[in-house]
This record gives structure tokens, sequence and C-alpha cells, in this order.
């Protein structure tokens, strides 16, 4: 599918290349021109493939376009970047609901023109209070299977909801009754379902169709809905309707709490009113790194994304990627060798901050990149157990969504939320239409013993009542001159760092405008198992020259689904990542 999508961008984007070419932007037929046509004159033409989307006064990348659209419309009513991506938080959980959500949680990272300053919103699913450390295993000691994934005891308190109405309060501008009104009424009226949710619905079936509250709302004569019928969501209207009206204390304390409540009590699931009310978005610290002179803004833990990210791009600045070549064997085999350093570092020191210490600050200094890249041969690859014994990281799978904003003011916004796996644990909370996470089983559901995908996680991330689950979520600001400068962020699990590091990369060793910078294959390895993974595609070539240096590689299917923006001095540039087709990125 991938191919089918990059050839048929390629044609199109030649052809309106060649259409724009001739014409001058001060010519009067350029008002013909679409925006992504005037992007095409402007952007380095002459040397690129695929060309950005281009806005003047402001952009919104998502992977569902009426979400796209929303975020848009409210920062052409005069929201700000701020309002549009809590616009869009809240539409993505209805026209997406296999990512989006307000059952769920995730990351915010920030840049706030007024104060010219940098922040981040942690609003990840907390461990009910009576979660404990053994809760997923059985008196023999194995792990019962599929009890953190598809029950009620799956689930986390959910923060998106907090998190949505703190970043509004402090930096947004619009009233949370009118950033809701489109999406109420997308779930009241309904949307077409595309082939993108049709296909994933269908891979659900049996996720889905054990809840009659989950079936009730996306199945149609007892199968899940396909392309072009419409997914009405009545409940959810209402609930949005009661947050419109109360704010999150409708959901927190008021009447959604309790019907969610209700569903755990009726299943012996955990999470009460307590854990409920107890539940707070939280404004953390940002990690910032320096990368060939931009500054990085991105998220400190729980995630441990922001962290690992500075980390390779530490050790990685010791090396001229430029002048190896994107995705060149030689650059391809630096990006291996820095990753498995951080993910082997990844298992041991990551965690949720307010219940372990992690040492953040000399996991992103430049003098540990430094001794860590002692060891790297340049014609040889290392063996990962020669790295560091024991310990790879948690399995997180790769059903996340991500978003980015700016805007005219100089606001930038990057989101990435999740429910973890698709449409997370598949049980809709009776009556009020939300899809609950199953965050918890990103926790070690034994630390140390390898879970149902052959991973172990580490002490730093056991369960524990009121603890956030470790996530690899990733929205990053990359700043130059203090200013925004590009928006990144994507889903993928752990592939969610390499991925977004790659962004990086192409656009600023390789100078590749967003556009180029998504498309390019992308490489991933997370130490265990030991093994490259490779977008297929690659030229044979290169990937011998990788085996000869030792490399196992794993030609595996697309990676990530980045949404991307990037500030330059006549307007923005973005793209959505063609990975997923329903992803669209929309300038004005
Ligand atoms: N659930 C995926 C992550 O948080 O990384």
């Amino acid at each position: 599918m991938f191919k089918i999508i990059i050839k048929r961008h390629f044609l199109l984007n030649s052809l309106i290349a060649a259409l724009a070419l001739p014409l001058s932007l001060e010519s009067p037929a350029n008002t013909q021109l679409s925006m992504t046509q005037i992007a095409a004159q402007r952007y380095d033409s002459s040397k690129d493939i695929f060309h950005p989307v281009y806005g003047k006064y402001g952009m919104v990348a998502s992977e569902q376009e009426l979400a796209t659209q929303i975020g848009v419309d409210i920062l052409k009513q005069g929201g700000n970047a701020i309002d549009a991506a809590v616009a869009v938080g809240f539409a993505l959980a209805v026209v997406l609901p296999n990512a989006g959500n307000i059952g769920g949680g995730g990351f915010m990272v920030l840049h706030d023109a007024k104060s010219n300053n940098n922040f981040t919103v942690d609003f990840r699913e907390m461990a009910p209070n009576k979660a404990t450390r053994d809760m997923y295993i059985d008196n023999n000691g194995n792990i019962i299977d599929g009890k953190s994934l598809y029950t009620h005891f799956s689930v986390g308190v959910p923060g998106t909801v907090a998190g949505m109405e703190y970043a509004l309060n402090k930096w947004g501008s619009l009233p949370l009754e009118k950033i809701l009104e489109p999406s109420i009424k997308l779930a009241e009226d309904g949307f077409v379902v595309s082939n993108t949710l049709a296909n994933t619905l269908k891979s659900e079936t049996e996720t889905l169709g054990k809840w009659e509250s989950s079936k009730k709302i996306f199945f149609k004569d007892g199968r899940p809905l396909i392309a072009g019928e419409l997914l009405v969501q009545k409940d959810l209207a209402n609930t949005l309707r009661q947050i419109a009206k109360e704010g999150s204390k409708a959901f927190y304390e008021g009447d959604i709490a309790k019907k969610i409540v209700a569903e755990m009590e009726k299943h012996n699931g955990l999470i009460t009113l307590e854990d409920m009310r107890g539940y707070q978005a939280i404004e953390r610290e940002p990690i910032i790194g320096d990368y060939r002179g931009y500054k990085i803004v991105t998220m400190p833990p729980p995630s441990s994304g922001g962290i690992h990210l500075v980390q390779i791009l530490n050790m990685l600045e010791n090396y001229p990627l430029n002048e190896f070549g994107s995705n060149s064997a030689k650059t391809i085999h630096y990006l291996a060798e820095t990753m498995k350093l951080a993910y082997a570092d990844r298992s041991e020191y990551l965690g949720d901050p307010d219940f372990v210490k992690v040492p953040a600050k000399g996991l992103t200094s430049k003098e540990y990149a430094k001794s860590l890249i002692q060891d790297i041969d340049e014609e040889k690859a290392r063996v990962a157990a020669d790295i560091k014994p024991g310990k790879p990281q948690s399995y997180e799978s790769d059903q996340t969504t991500h978003y980015s904003v700016m805007d005219e003011e100089g606001n930038a916004v990057a989101v990435t939320y999740t429910l973890n796996l698709n449409f997370g644990s598949g049980i809709v909370a009776e009556g009020t239409g939300i899809l609950l996470n199953n965050e918890m089983d990103d926790f070690s559901s034994k630390p140390g013993v390898a879970n149902a995908f052959g991973l172990i996680g580490g002490d730093a991330n056991a369960i524990e009542g009121k603890k956030r689950p470790l996530s690899s979520m990733t929205p990053t600001l990359v700043l130059k001159k203090d200013k925004p400068w590009l928006v990144t962020g994507s889903p993928g699990g752990a592939r969610i760092i390499t991925t977004v590091l790659q962004s990086i990369l192409n656009t600023v060793d390789h100078s590749m405008n967003p556009a180029e910078a998504i498309v390019t294959h992308r490489v991933h390895h997370q130490w265990l198992p030991d093994e490259l993974r490779i977008e297929e595609g690659l030229s044979p070539d290169t990937l011998k020259l990788l085996e000869q240096k030792g490399h196992k590689i794993s030609v595996k299917s697309p990676m990530g689904r980045i949404q991307i923006i990037q500030a330059k001095e006549d307007g923005f540039y973005g793209y959505s990542d063609p990975r997923n087709p329903d992803g669209k990125t929309i300038g004005f």
C-alpha cells in the first residue's frame, strides 16, 4: 500500500510542480493556485519531489481530515493554537475512535508566544488506587493472558479531559463550550466511516464485539460498520455536552464519573469515584536539548520519549550525518548503534518520576553521550547482549495518534495521546459513549519476565496505585533562535522515539522539507530484540552493506505516522504522513 501511495503522490506533485512552475508568485494568475501549489513553487521546488502544504496564517496536521478542519476553523475564528489543539483533541475522540479519545490520556508540549516560554502537560492515565504490582499474575506466578488488555482491570483513570481543560484555561482564549461545539455536532449527526476506520473496526471485531455497550455504537446488523456507513454517537454527544457545560467536573465528579464507576462496579473493575476525583493533569518541566544549534523541547517522564530522543541526538551530533547522506549504510549504522544504547538505558531507568528517581539530567548530558559512543565501531554492529544484560523495554502498542498546530502569533502545540491498543480495552462505559483505555498494559506486569509480546519491563515501571505507566509518546518542538521552527510527533509504540528522531534528522541534517522528511524510509533499533527494522523499499545494496557490518535486518511494514509543521519566514509548511491515507494537513 505504501508503495502505491508514494507513486500516487509522486505523480500528483510532479504534475502540480509542472503546472505551477511557469507562473510567477506575483502574477495575477497566482490567485488561482492552491496553497500547496504555492508551496511547491516556494520550497526549493527545483530539487524536491514531494511538496508540503502551505499556509500563511496557521496550520493543523492530524490523522483525520474532519478533526484537522475543526482546528483550522477555530484558528480562523480568532482562536490560538492552544484553542485549536484542544478542539482537535476532542474532535479526534469522535472521528478517530481507535486512538483519539476522552477515555485515555497523553502529553502536550507547547510554546506560548506571550511568555516566549515552553511548557508540557502530562495527562497520562493513572493506575487506580487499588492497583497492585501483581494484579495480572495468577497463583502460580504466571501472567494471566489478556487481563491487562481486554478487561475492566486494564483501564487507567483517564486524563485527556483534565489535560485539555488545563491547557485551555492556562493558554487558550476561547470558552470550552465553543471549542466543543463542532465535536458535539459530529457525534450527534454522525460522519461517514472511511476505509481506514472500517478496516480497523474489522480487525477489532472480537475486541469490540464482546461488549453490548460497544456493539451498540460500532456495529450494525451484527458486524462492524463498513466504509460509507454513518457512525453516529449520541451518548458521546451527550457526554461532550455535559463537559461543555460543566467542564472537567462533569467527567471527574459528576454524571460521567458515576457512569464510569458504575461500569467498573458491574464488572469488578478497580476505578472508584475517589480515583476519578483524584485525577490531575500535571504541568512538568520540558526536557530541553540542543542539536546542532537547534533547541529541542520535548516530553519528560512518565514519557521515555523526550529523554531518549535527546540522548540519541546528543550521540549523533558527533557524526557528520549530512556528509554520510540520508539513509546511506553509514548513517543507518550510526543510527542503529546509538538507538541500541538509548533503549538499553530506557529499560533500566525510566518510570513515573512521582514514584521513581529518573536520572534525566545525566541521560541527556552531552558528556554522557560522548562516553557512550566510545565503544561504537565504525565497521561493526555491536551485539545487543554486549551492551547491557537483561531488561528490554516493556511493550507499547502503536495505536496512538499525534497532531500538530501552529498559529501566526508564534504559538506551537504538539499533542500525542492514546487509548493504548486500537479502541483501547474495547469497552464503552455504558451510557457515556466513551471508549476506555487499556493503558495499564504499559506497566511491567511482571518486572524482569517477558510479557505476552516476548518483552521484559523494569522495576521502575512496576504497577502501583496512582502511578502513571511509562510511555514512548514524544510530542516535540524544535526551536530556532528560541522561536518554534518545527512541530513533530507520531504514534508507533516503542518506535515513536526513533520515528520522531528521523523527522528531526531529515529536516536539520538533510535539509528536507516536511513532506520529504516524512516520506523517507525509516529504520528502527530498540536494542532487544536485536534486529535492525527497516521499512520496505530501501536499496538491496544498502541492506547488504549493513549486513556485512553485522546488522540483523528485518524488513517490515511502515513505521509511525508523523504530522509535521515547519515555520519559515513566509508562513507554515506541513505534511501528514501518507502511511495513513486519512491524515490531513490544512493551512490557510
Ligand atoms: N501506549 C503507548 C505509549 O504510551 O507509548
